[in-house]
């Protein structure tokens, strides 16, 4: 009788599902940028307000794409005008999620320090020093249950 009710609490105590972690931008760049999650569809605009706006979301798979692409560009309707855009690509798979940082059509943020970090201290972070991608692959993976989160002009 003790041992099941000692069974049944230990069932309370022990959710099943583990928390999901978000995926974070924060903005301590001295100017607005503007960023749109894009998965099988686009969610957005979003403007992240100079030295300290912020972006969160909690990461999800996308029926379609699998993983979401959280893109950022320097104008408001840099999506839409082929500007530089700066990715923070994640992709959630069980218990892990996958992170990458990435540049198209230019670096939209050539000479600031862009950083990609866990709260889990113990996964790689990406960090680019001047805002350019270094060479080779980048691709970090870490626990979901704790945020990833980009930080701009870290
Ligand atoms: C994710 O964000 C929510 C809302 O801000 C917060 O309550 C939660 O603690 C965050 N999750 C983790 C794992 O930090």
């Amino acid at each position: 009788m003790l041992f099941k009710s000692l069974i049944a609490a230990l069932a309370i105590a022990t959710p099943l599902v583990t928390a999901t972690g978000n995926a974070t931008v924060i903005n301590e760049c001295d100017f607005e940028v503007t960023l749109w999650s894009v998965g099988s569809q686009i969610n957005g605009p979003h403007q992240l307000e100079a030295e300290g706006g912020s972006y969160s979301e909690k990461f999800v798979v996308d029926a379609l794409t699998g993983g979401k692409a959280l893109k950022v560009t320097r104008n408001r309707d840099g999506l839409y005008t082929g500007e530089p855009q700066t990715i923070y690509a994640y992709s959630l798979d069980g218990d892990n999620v996958w992170y990458d940082l990435s540049n198209v059509f230019g670096d939209a943020f050539a000479g600031n320090k862009l950083v990609v970090q866990s709260a889990n201290e113990d996964c790689g972070a990406i960090v680019w020093e001047d805002g350019t991608a270094p060479a080779g692959s980048q691709v970090k993976v870490c626990t979901a249950s704790e945020d990833v989160t980009f930080t701009l002009c870290a």
